[in-house]
């Protein structure tokens, strides 16, 4: 008989790939998914631990669906991801309905923990093993895929930034073989996909082993995926500054399926901070890449991540913050409170303010609000690839990404989802762009 699996997925893209794996991984498992966990025979949260908010969350949902188990005494409630990894028996201590426990490294045991669980037993995993989890992790038969995808190039972090949890709950450094991703990336290109995003917490730092034995680079990755017929668009996030290397920003020049937009987070404008943040970069190296990139792609949209009242941030430092915002003109940026997370250095320093915090995050969001609406605005008149994705809210509509990953949206459009086309952008809305096809 066939079971429901009800997956919530919270936090970064890397968990949205985590989570159509694992649901794969349970499909050899008799589990279909559902949208409603009222129906469901097992809940799965895949959770994140960046911010103390995120991984609140996940109490408060876990809280909710007491009563459904107090009903159905057969569901299973397993928590996935990051807070999973960090907290491990904990999660069960303070919520004991839970039954299943996995860390993000050991996915591909998902489904003996949850036979182990189907004869009544508590299921928990966080270790780090060696095996690589996405071989483990095979694929139900072929279902059809919507035309953009996420793949799992990288997984893991050596950097240590003082304020972040990822090294501690992704563990170390660790790159997939290219003929592996070249498979998967036929594969969903089989399946339907046109667009891949290349993912890793450090993507850029990617050196996976290639058929020759060596170590390949983002950029020589990126050029093999060029040559599979029927992919037409690559991305790939998140880079770190310090790994943009000489060939990934050629890359941006001369590779055709590599879109012009890149996230590329410095987090701080002010080298006191980045120092005290562990970053390794200051501001004006920062700057000086960007100047590069842009020299061999002039169009590139820049996006980024910033964290405002770290310890010790000053008003001053904050000021610099701004100048560096306004002098690179991000197309799309993020910028969150900083959240002590117990266990990382900067959780012992002194803290800003949590009104000045609240201030100098309102002042930054609106700031980047502002060049976030001049550089939309400025794609009216202009003519891009709109890759297609689904039919809009109004009959006739479709809805699809640009070139620069604008939503852009064209009434009385034949393009069939999957297909990319050019063209004209000839409004600029709210959250959208409206365009017209050239051909
Ligand atoms: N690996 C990526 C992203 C890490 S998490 C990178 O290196 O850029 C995504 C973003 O969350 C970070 O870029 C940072 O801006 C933010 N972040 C991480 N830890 C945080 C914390 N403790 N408080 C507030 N924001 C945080
Ligand atoms: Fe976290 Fe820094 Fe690693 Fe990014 S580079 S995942 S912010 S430690
Ligand atoms: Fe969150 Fe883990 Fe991603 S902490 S941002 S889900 S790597």
């Amino acid at each position: 008989m066939t079971k429901k699996l009800y997956i919530k997925t919270y936090g970064c893209q890397m968990n949205v790939y985590d989570s159509e794996r694992m649901a794969e991984a349970l499909g050899g498992q008799g589990y279909v998914e559902t949208q409603s966990p009222d129906d469901a025979d097992m809940i799965l949260l895949n959770t994140c631990h960046i911010r103390e908010k995120a991984a609140e969350k996940v109490y408060s949902e876990l809280g909710r669906f007491k009563g459904l188990k107090a009903e159905k005494p057969d569901l299973k409630i397993g928590v996935a991801g990051c807070v999973a990894q960090a907290e491990g028996q904990e999660i069960m201590r303070r919520q004991p309905m839970v039954d299943l426990v996995v860390g993000p490294q050991s996915y591909h045991r998902l489904p003996e923990m949850e036979a182990k669980t189907r004869v009544g037993e508590k299921a928990l995993d966080t270790d780090f093993p060696e095996e690589d989890k996405f071989e483990h992790l095979k694929s139900r038969p072929k279902a059809k895929r919507a035309p953009s995808a996420f793949l799992t190039v990288q997984e893991g972090c050596d950097k240590f930034c003082a304020f972040c949890v990822v090294p501690y709950t992704r563990g170390a450094e660790v790159s997939r073989p290219v003929e592996r991703i070249l498979t998967e990336a036929r594969d969903l290109v089989e399946r339907g996909v046109r667009e891949i995003t290349l993912l890793g917490q450090n993507v850029n730092a990617y050196h996976g082993a290639g058929a020759d034995g060596s170590d390949w680079s983002l950029a020589q990755l990126i050029w093999a995926l060029d040559k599979v017929d029927g992919l037409e668009r690559i991305r790939f996030t998140t880079s770190h500054p310090n790994d943009m290397s000489d060939d990934l920003i050629e890359a941006h020049g001369t590779c055709a399926k590599l879109m012009p937009y890149l996230h590329l987070p410095v987090q701080s404008g002010s080298d006191k901070i980045l120092k005290r943040m562990n970053r390794a970069h200051t501001a004006d190296s920062y700057l000086r890449l960007i100047e590069r990139i842009r020299a061999v792609r002039p169009d590139i949209l820049m996006s980024g991540d910033f964290i405002v009242g770290f310890p010790e941030e000053t008003e001053e430092d904050f000021q610099a913050t701004l100048d560096l915002v306004k002098e690179v003109q991000y197309g799309y940026a993020y910028s969150f409170k900083y959240s002590t997370r117990p266990g990382t250095p900067a959780a012992e320093r002194p803290q800003v303010d949590a009104a000045a915090a609240d201030d100098r995050l309102q002042r930054l969001q609106a700031r980047i609000t502002d060049d976030q609406r001049l550089i939309q605005d400025s794609m009216v008149g202009r003519e891009v690839g709109v890759l297609f994705e689904k039919p809009g809210r109004k009959l006739g509509q479709m809805v699809g990404k640009s070139d620069y990953l604008h939503a852009v949206h064209v009434a009385d459009c034949p393009a069939q989802v999957g297909e990319l086309r050019r063209v004209r952008i000839v409004d600029s809305g709210a959250n959208s762009l409206a365009g017209e096809l050239v051909d």
